[in-house]
């Protein structure tokens, strides 16, 4: 009776082997590590396409984009080296459980069944504080403590490569070692040759990246090639306080920067806290008013030197810390309220994705708040991708819209751009907000028109800022009037979703544009224009009443809205019906939200609703801003589907926001997306 036995000893070994860490809420696709700002952007790819299940010790950390920055962590007790992030060589710690929060990743680690380790990846979000928000740093806390009750020997190790300073990994990196006054240590790493606003694979080629930690007796560092440096902990339990000067290329003899602190006999709990961070003096350039101009990052109005930065946030972690606690918790309060803890399971996971593709510039007097259209193309401040990502900046912080807007509005009314209709974006590349002068930026008309008036209104209905509205008026009304002319019977052309083609007569692009219309009515009635406002609304209601003939397949069984008009077995989200919820306008009838809430369940596939009949994949946004305007089962067949997805999904890289809903995997390459935010549409409906 060999067999039986043999089979239960792998059961067995299989079994250790899948049980060895927990996931909480859910297995994501991808953990971030540190994701504060479009370069500060770095996560452990987990699903199973490719990814190691979400495990912090085997594998490399990586740029979003996905080349990899290593990030090295080992461990020696009582003289036996793991590893515990990365991959270095040791053997890896044992993973006991994974957690995610808001602004937080948590891994709980056994190392040889004698010390437990807690590791805490932090990237706080700070909406409501714009020094802290401008700083383009994250933490990283470990804490030791024994596990069986005896007292052992301890050495902690830590590295960064120069991976993380530029893209093009044959450029030439350059480095310092040096400690702070207040005693912090850090290495500077940095791209030798400068390029400022420019970027190879995504990642920025300016700015000095800091790597820190606190300078003690029990402290030792050493740069150099990563076997040299890492095979001095290996051997030593301890580095040679030494530094290679020969600046080279990064994937020449891999250069890492290491950190090793001697613990020593570790009996109680101890924690030892790093930071990662970036400091640019100078980030964006912006065609605003007065031409283009370089805006400067925002913490260099509350800080006059780099080191002051990074000293201030090392010391600020408690604040911090507690800080990201209430965050969290508000979060996680909200959206168990809204929508259960499936719920939670997909806002906590947006949270810093969505902020992470954000960043604070200008100067004491004026703000300004960019975003960079991440992965799809990299376009700045790309305005039907701020739209699904309004959302989460309405719940946490809606003054900040208005920082989000106003690059858009000042570069627009300085007549920059020549075209009639809102324009797509502020740039063909991030850092460089510098417009579209030929009006040649992708034509999305209807769409960007129709998003600018929602976003508008939507920020100074929940700022009572109606001087915003005048100030803007004639804008608006250019991009009302282009929204008459157009929207009831859509050309051809494309919406948000471009990679589902061109198509005339969209029913959910018209509502979008008619909705926009019934929006500049109650701006002009806000802001004294009674005349443009019994005008609109009468537009308005002319349009939606036609709308509902032409949009709706009124004979099928469930009746519902089509993709295009006379397209009876055609449907799609209507999604753009969240802007009459959004706005208060009571505007379209209960029909049609009652209508669309009956019928989605009746094509509902394993991981959601398709986003429409030409496809198998779906836009997670979408389905969150469907859902929050839904009857509360479909909300919940919604909620319920997007957390399965995001537990099960193979993808592995930062959450998808396009994704098959048969097979749950990508419906195209898109990752890392800000569009995310649109994830707490629930959320932004209560305030
Ligand atoms: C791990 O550490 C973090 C931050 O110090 C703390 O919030 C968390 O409760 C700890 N988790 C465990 C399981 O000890
Ligand atoms: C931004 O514009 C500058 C020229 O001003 C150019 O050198 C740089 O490559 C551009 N950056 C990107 C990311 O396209
Ligand atoms: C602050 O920024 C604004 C907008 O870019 C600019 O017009 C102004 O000159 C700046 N002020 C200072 C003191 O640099
Ligand atoms: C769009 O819809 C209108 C109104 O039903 C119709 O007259 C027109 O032919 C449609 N256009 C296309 C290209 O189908
Ligand atoms: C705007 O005000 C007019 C009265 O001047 C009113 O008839 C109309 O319903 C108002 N429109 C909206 C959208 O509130
Ligand atoms: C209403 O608006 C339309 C479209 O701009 C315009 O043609 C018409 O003259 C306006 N009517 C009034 C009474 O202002
Ligand atoms: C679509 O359905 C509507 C009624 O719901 C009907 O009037 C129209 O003729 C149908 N169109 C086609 C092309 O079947
Ligand atoms: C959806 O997937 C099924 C197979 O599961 C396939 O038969 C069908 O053609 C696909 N639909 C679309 C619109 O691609």
């Amino acid at each position: 009776m060999k067999t039986p036995g043999r089979i239960l000893a792998l059961a067995a070994a299989i079994f250790e082997l899948t049980a060895a860490s927990t996931f909480s809420p859910a297995r994501p696709p991808a953990i971030p590590l540190a994701v504060k700002s479009p370069y500060l952007n770095f996560y452990q790819f987990a699903g199973s396409d490719g990814g190691n299940g979400g495990l912090l010790a085997g594998e490399w950390p990586s740029f979003w984009a996905g080349q990899i920055a290593a990030w090295t962590g080992m461990i020696k007790v009582d003289g036996t080296t793991y590893t515990w992030m990365g991959n270095p060589g040791p053997q890896s710690v044992t993973q006991k459980s994974f957690e995610y929060t808001s602004t937080r990743s948590v891994f709980i680690m056994d190392v040889g069944g004698r010390v437990e380790m807690n590791i805490t990846f932090l990237s706080p979000i700070t909406p409501e504080d714009q020094k802290r928000q401008s700083l383009i740093f994250s933490y990283l806390d470990v804490g030791v403590q024994s596990m069986d009750g005896h007292s052992h020997d301890v050495q902690l190790y830590t590295d960064v490569s120069a991976e993380w300073v530029a893209g093009d990994h044959s450029s030439v990196a350059q480095w310092e070692y040096d400690t702070t006054s207040d005693n912090i240590a850090y290495h500077r790493v940095y791209r030798q040759t400068q390029l400022e606003f420019s970027e190879t694979s995504d990642q920025a080629d300016w700015g000095y990246w800091y790597w820190a930690t606190k300078n003690s007796e029990k402290l030792t560092y050493q740069s150099g090639a990563d076997v040299d440096v890492r095979g001095a902990f290996q051997s030593n339990g301890k580095l040679a306080n030494t530094k290679d000067t020969n600046f080279r290329p990064i994937n020449q003899d891999y250069p890492v920067f290491g950190f090793s602190v001697d613990l020593g006999i570790v009996t109680g709990s101890v924690n030892t806290l790093y930071t990662i961070g970036l400091t640019q003096e100078q980030a964006i350039q912006f065609d605003g008013a007065t031409g283009v101009v370089a805006l400067a990052s925002l913490w260099t109005s509350y800080f006059s030197s780099e080191t002051e930065v990074l000293s201030f946030f090392y010391n600020d972690y408690s604040t911090a810390a507690s800080t990201a606690t209430s965050l969290d918790n508000k979060i996680a309060t909200d959206s168990i309220a809204a929508g259960g803890q499936d719920y939670l399971t997909i806002t906590s996971l947006s949270a810093r994705q969505a902020l992470g593709a954000t960043q604070l510039v200008g100067n004491s007097t004026k703000q300004y708040f960019f975003l960079k259209e991440i992965s799809s193309d990299g376009n700045t401040q790309t305005v039907d991708v701020i739209f699904p990502f309004y959302p989460i900046l309405l719940y946490l912080q809606p003054s900040l819209a208005k920082l989000m807007l106003d690059p858009l509005l000042e570069n627009q009314e300085s007549g920059q751009y020549p075209n009639k209709y809102s324009m797509h974006d502020l740039g063909a590349h991030y850092p460089n907000a510098t417009g579209h002068p030929d009006g040649k930026d992708e034509p999305q008309p209807l769409e960007e028109c129709g998003n600018m008036l929602i976003m508008t209104l939507a920020y100074a209905q929940r700022n009572n800022d109606n001087a915003y509205l005048s100030q803007h008026y004639n804008i608006l009304k250019q991009w009302t009037q282009y929204l008459i002319d157009e929207a009831l019977v859509p050309a051809d052309q494309i919406s948000t979703d471009d990679f589902a083609g061109s198509l005339a007569n969209q029913t959910d692009l018209a509502l979008k544009g008619i909705i926009g219309i019934q929006a500049m009515a109650v701006i002009a009635n806000l802001t004294d224009n009674a005349v443009d406002g019994a005008n609109y609304t009468d537009i308005a209601q002319d349009y939606i009443t036609q709308w509902q003939t032409l949009g709706i397949a009124h004979d099928a069984n469930p009746p519902h809205t089509t993709l295009a008009y006379g397209m009876n077995d055609t449907h799609g989200l209507l999604y753009n019906l969240y802007g009459d919820k959004l706005l208060k306008l009571n505007f379209v009838p209960q029909s049609v939200y009652d209508m669309q809430s009956a019928f989605y369940p009746t094509v509902e596939q394993k991981y959601g609703v398709p986003l429409d009949t030409r496809h198998n994949y779906t836009k997670s946004d979408w389905e969150m801003w469907t859902a929050a305007i839904a009857s509360d089962s479909t909300k919940k067949m919604f909620i319920s589907d997007l957390a399965k997805w995001i537990n099960e999904t193979p993808t592995n890289k930062a959450l998808t926001d396009w994704y098959d809903v048969q097979t749950g995997d990508f419906g195209g390459g898109f990752t890392a997306r800000p569009v995310v935010g649109g994830h707490f549409a629930l959320l932004a409906l209560q305030n």
